[in-house]
């Protein structure tokens, strides 16, 4: 459409249910993204066997769990595209012709690469080094050219646009090089202070019950230097009001408790109770959304498989145009070949 100011890809790998970080990190940016561009939300499950190759059995039902978080997050399925990544091999088949562009020294220095060799302690597998590649082909299939993502992944849009010049150089002008678009809300914390993480167990779900939420919430890290309300708080630092920054609506509320704290006046249960209250209202409607959601999972997957056709040919249309650019036409092998003998015979 006209008015598009451009075309978003982006994804997660499906790892588990969605938690409030992902929803203030990234959630919240796309579906305010989808009134301005063209997107299509990647389900990243391909890049998900780079590490996890040995646990088949999780990642269908992690499909769902997330293709139903970002649906009641307020992702429209009427105005963006939801693909899933296995589902097209065109992502794979482009992430073997961008690979003989890719320098393995190149790869090798990536720094999420270079992180979990030295944290999984596995012996680092082909897939896991070309993990950036693949990335490069998911933004690039879609000749995409804004790509929302967290800082974290800064590293993988630079492969991009280095594979994309590349290309573009070698071959004739392809590819658009696709710039990041960082979130304009600061990463949450986890709930012990440290990045929010699920294998850290420190994460508020948003499938989960406003009990369980206000239970952690109360167990929350606060300031340590604090043993008796009355003592002066720290607010910098302290991960409920950095909760209560992303979710509370009453800016004067906060700042007033804010001051408050610092001064020794409210003890840190008074602020808990407040944020969970906040936190649960604020994701009451989410909630309901996802409940709703839960009991059809067939229309879940609907959404998802229609999603995924509507980029089929998207996705087709960029690989016959990279097979015919890069020497290897993609039509019919019998009207190739004589289409061939005949030009060489003028
Ligand atoms: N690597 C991204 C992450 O871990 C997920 C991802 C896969 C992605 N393909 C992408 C993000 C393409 C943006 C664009 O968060």
């Amino acid at each position: 459409m006209a008015e598009w100011k451009g075309r978003i890809l982006t994804g997660h790998r499906p790892t588990g249910p969605r938690h409030i970080g992902h929803l203030v990190g990234t959630l919240q940016t796309w579906v305010d993204l989808q009134a301005s561009y063209e997107c299509f939300f990647l389900i990243a499950d391909l890049h998900v066997l780079t590490t996890d190759y040995d646990h088949p059995e999780r990642i269908q039902k992690n499909v769902l769990e997330v293709a139903t978080d970002w649906l009641a997050a307020g992702i429209d399925p009427d105005r963006s595209t939801l693909v899933l990544q296995s589902a097209l091999p065109q992502h794979a088949q482009l992430t073997t012709l961008l690979g003989m562009l890719a320098g393995v020294g190149r790869l090798e220095r990536n720094p999420t690469y270079k992180e979990q060799v030295q944290e999984l302690n596995l012996q680092p597998s082909l897939g896991l080094l070309a993990y950036p590649v693949l990335q490069a082909a998911d933004i690039l299939i879609y000749k995409a050219d804004t790509v929302p993502v967290g800082e974290d992944q800064l590293p993988h849009l630079e492969l991009t646009r280095e594979l994309a010049r590349r290309f573009n150089q070698l071959y004739g002008e392809t590819f658009p090089e696709p710039q990041a678009y960082l979130s304009p809300h600061p990463r949450l914390p986890g709930l012990d202070n440290r990045t929010m993480h699920t294998s850290y167990g420190n994460q508020i779900y948003l499938s989960e019950t406003p009990q369980e939420t206000a239970r952690k919430v109360m167990g929350m890290y606060t300031d340590p230097t604090r043993i008796h309300a009355t003592d002066p708080g720290h607010v910098e630092g302290n991960p409920v009001f950095t909760y209560l920054d992303a979710f509370d609506p009453d800016k004067n509320e906060v700042a007033e408790l804010k001051s408050h704290y610092r001064a020794g006046k409210v003890g840190d249960v008074e602020v808990k109770r407040r944020l969970a209250e906040v936190l649960n209202r604020s994701l009451a409607p989410l909630r309901e959304r996802r409940a709703g959601l839960a009991s059809h999972p067939d229309r879940v997957r609907e959404i998802l498989i229609a999603g995924t056709e509507k980029a089929r040919p998207v996705a087709q249309r960029t690989i016959e145009e990279v097979l015919e650019k890069m020497g290897l036409k993609a039509m019919n092998p019998l009207k190739t070949a004589n289409e061939t003998m005949s030009s060489s015979s003028r």
